[in-house]
């Protein structure tokens, strides 16, 4: 079976304003709601596990027992960083669990295809994340803000969540990482440490991730377009 972790831990700096921009309401609803009513769809995934900051869990325990929708969840506290606020919710999987997908509550456009998509390849090659093709040239650049290079576009994806692995590697990745003191961005940079094959999976340029306040005006137009 599959289990999904949800990061919800972090300080939302780029929205301002104070609040935990996963409990931002888009189209009259939360966006971690959102979320997870969206992996609860997902046949294959049977367990869900939120990680939130201490003073949240219990006002996040309130929201989701009101919603009958959802599989069953645990919700636990996270740490400093998104890796060890992830490395917590690892410590809950429950042991029938074999793929693993861990996102970003505040992705909430995610859709159900692509969820399978990455379940499929992370059950077939060990590892899957879903990403789409830079729209941007990107450019290597040094400290004093000087352009060093510029690796080819189509050589290039932006990252995104889920990011699926099979459990035994995800877990060593983990074990991997906080034992050499690494800390990564994205959960497949622990992985890609391992030597282990990562697939990419199409994630569609609508599955944006709620960062800064007009994130949520581009992701009601997305709503108000799916319907
Ligand atoms: N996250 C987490 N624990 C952290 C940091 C981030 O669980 N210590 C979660 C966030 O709550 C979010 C997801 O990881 O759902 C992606 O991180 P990001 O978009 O960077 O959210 P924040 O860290 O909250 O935002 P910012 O970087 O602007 O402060
Ligand atoms: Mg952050």
């Amino acid at each position: 079976m599959v289990a999904a972790i949800f990061p919800a831990a972090g300080s939302s700096t780029r929205m301002g304003g104070g609040l935990n921009k996963n409990f931002l309401e888009l189209a009259g609803e939360p966006v971690l709601l959102r979320t997870l009513k969206t992996f609860s769809l997902v046949a294959r995934v049977k367990f869900l596990i939120v990680v939130v900051a201490a003073h949240e869990v219990a006002t996040v325990e309130k929201i989701l027992s009101a919603e009958k929708n959802l599989k069953p969840w645990l919700v636990t506290v996270g740490g400093s960083e998104r890796q060890y606020s992830i490395a917590n919710g690892l410590k809950l999987l429950p042991e029938d669990a074999e793929i693993i997908l861990v996102h970003d509550a505040a992705r909430p456009l995610i859709s159900v295809q692509t969820i399978d998509e990455v379940i499929d390849a992370a059950e077939k090659f060990g590892g899957a994340i879903a990403a789409v093709p830079a729209k941007d040239t990107i450019k290597i650049v040094d400290a004093q803000g000087f352009v060093k290079f510029t690796p080819p576009r189509k050589d290039l994806v932006a990252v995104q969540t889920p990011q699926g692995f099979r459990r035994e590697i995800l877990l060593q990745a983990y074990e991997k990482a906080a034992a050499e003191n690494f800390l990564g961005t994205d959960d497949a940079s622990l992985v890609e440490r391992l030597g282990a094959q990562i697939k990419i999976v199409d994630g569609g340029y609508c599955n944006i991730k709620i960062t800064t306040p007009e994130d949520i005006s581009v992701a009601e137009t997305f709503l108000r377009r799916k319907k």
